[in-house]
């Protein structure tokens, strides 16, 4: 099956956001990731609410946020009423997970759980009965176009593991540091969601990228 493709934002000309999220539009992606960062939980600060406001009068596609950021249950109405169809908080970043995904949900929005490269799938057992998604940092959070870490094989292939024997439903997608020369492994290994910031933006033709990030399995 073909992956979802989320190119994201972060990566995109802010001082031409609307052409980059029309171009979004346009192209064969599935979602728009959108990362919001605190410069508290992660070290830096990249846009808030007004900037996922004006994201949605233009975008298309399902609005995918990416809240890298403290106290996640204090802004989840807002970010919903901002545009988000997926709300994704770090587990890192929450004391009362559940309650959390609860509100998710509540809200009509797909319920989105991150974790940093060095925190274990294996923390997500009982959690994910409540979990739409599963995102897999494969690069520390706060910054793109950083390299893709090797080990995030590894935990993909287990949480694909715990998804099936459990009978989760929950996609897997991955977010840092993806390319045409890691996406085909991440999907043979598990994975349902290719997020692609620098790889899609910073690319000649970033239409055709998305295209091939999608057909990875025929091109
Ligand atoms: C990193 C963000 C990523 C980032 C990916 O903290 O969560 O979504 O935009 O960017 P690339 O694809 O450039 O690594
Ligand atoms: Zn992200």
């Amino acid at each position: 099956m073909k992956p979802l493709i989320a190119p994201s934002v972060l990566a995109a000309d802010f001082a031409n956001l609307q052409r980059d999220i029309e171009l979004i539009n346009e192209s064969e992606a599935d979602w728009i990731h959108v990362d919001i960062m605190d410069g508290v939980f992660v070290p830096n600060i990249s846009f808030g609410l007004p900037v996922c406001e004006a994201i949605q009068k233009h975008a298309k596609k399902p609005m995918d946020v990416h809240l890298m950021i403290e106290k996640p249950e204090k802004y989840l109405k807002a970010f919903k009423q901002a545009g988000a169809s997926v709300l994704t908080v770090h587990y890192e970043a929450c004391n009362h997970l559940h309650r959390i995904l609860q509100e998710i949900k509540a809200l009509d929005c797909k319920a989105g759980v991150a974790l940093n490269p060095h925190t274990n799938v294996a923390l997500l057992e009982d959690a994910l009965p409540d979990i739409d998604l599963v995102l897999i940092m494969s690069v520390n959070p706060g910054f793109g176009g950083q390299s893709f870490i090797e080990n995030t094989y590894k935990k993909i292939k287990r949480i694909r593991k715990m998804i099936e024997d459990t009978g989760s439903q929950a996609l897997i997608e991955v977010d840092g540091g993806v390319n045409a020369s890691n996406a085909k492994p991440l999907l043979e290994a598990g994975a349902d969601v290719l997020v692609a910031g620098s790889f899609v933006f910073k690319s000649d033709n970033p239409q055709k990228t998305i295209r091939d990030l999608k057909n990875v399995y025929t091109v």
